[in-house]
């Protein structure tokens, strides 16, 4: 055994940046192993560790930590963190990380890749053509709906938020949004997004785009009230974190043609997944891969090795989540 710390990395990563951590710590990898980590594993692995990588939607709880005596930090390979039990670890003196901004472009990427495949209805079609029920154009078969001209509703105008805003320029877009606090005045004139009530965002939006953090106050934001406000020709978007939106609700809401159509990324309880939303047609499904192209992930990977390592080697971590110590 040699003195180096040792760290945890549970999902499979860059070799580049597996490498560049060896230079200073003993690594365990799962280079190999397809399954993710379950809990009970994880609990083990983290008993003589000094820092971990988490990939998103890992849990790290309380016991967890106290399981881990050695532990000094958590580098979240994601931007959002709701999965691990921050004040458990500012408690310990255990400092946690993650990686905002690089993924920005990447995820607002998807949000308009699954608003205008719900919009013009592409997964329904393409399983309609392997079908084989394709005869040749109709006029009257397939409508979808427009984008360009319609109203963006954007929950929460943070940083993916604006730059799904940003995008809506070249549409032609109306573009409104709430979030808790409105933004500065320079970042609405920029994004070309005006701030709106939570009732109003529901009752105009054509498309609305959900992006804000999962957090015990937007649990279930979007139920069955909320959707019962939105428009009939409405299409949800959420690229943001399961929970959010009640997907019970949403699933018959979906059903009943209470709103048009909605393209998730992201579930309640996933990888689990909603049976009734494979019964539906009028809804877009991807499995969470809001950041996932080799460029983005790379950065998100290097971004929570660099604060990996400053944690760790008496440096200043780039983009903490707590402060401790
Ligand atoms: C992915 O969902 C992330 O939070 O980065």
């Amino acid at each position: 055994m040699n003195g180096k710390p040792r760290i945890l990395v549970t999902r499979r990563t860059f070799d580049e940046v597996l490498s560049d951590l060896r230079r200073d710590f003993e690594v365990e990898d799962r280079q190999h192993e397809a399954r993710p980590l379950d809990a009970a594993l994880l609990k083990s692995r983290l008993a003589d560790k000094d820092g971990v990588m988490l990939a998103p939607g890992e849990v790290l709880d309380a016991s967890m930590l106290a399981a881990a005596p050695r532990l000094k930090v958590v580098a979240v390979a994601a931007v959002g963190y709701n999965t691990v039990d921050v004040a458990a670890c500012t408690a310990r003196g255990v400092l946690v990380t993650h990686t905002p901004d690089v993924l920005n472009n990447t995820t607002a990427d998807m949000a308009w890749a699954l608003m205008l495949a719900a919009a013009r209805r592409i997964t329904e079609a393409e399983r309609w053509l392997r079908a084989g029920q394709w005869q040749g154009i109709n006029f009257g078969e397939m409508w979808g709906v427009d984008v360009h001209h319609a109203t963006l509703g954007i929950l929460g105008l943070g940083r993916i938020g604006r730059a799904i805003a940003r995008r809506a320029a070249g549409f032609d877009m109306e573009v409104i949004y709430h979030s808790r606090r409105r933004v500065d005045a320079e970042i609405e004139a920029e994004t070309r997004a005006s701030h709106v009530g939570f009732d109003e965002l529901l009752a105009r939006s054509d498309f609305l785009m959900l992006i804000l953090p999962y957090t015990p106050q937007s649990h279930h934001l979007i139920g069955a009230a909320a959707l019962a406000r939105m428009k009939a020709s409405a299409i949800l978007v959420n690229v943001a974190r399961g929970g959010i939106v009640d997907d019970a609700a949403l699933i018959d809401a979906l059903r009943n043609r209470r709103i048009a159509g909605a393209g998730l990324d992201v579930y309640e309880g996933e990888p689990a997944l909603h049976r009734g939303f494979l019964e539906l047609d009028n809804v877009v499904l991807s499995p969470h891969l809001g950041s996932a192209t080799a460029a983005t992930r790379l950065a998100m990977a290097r971004l929570a090795a660099r604060n990996l390592r400053a944690a760790l080697t008496g440096g200043v971590p780039p983009t903490p989540v707590n402060r401790v110590g």
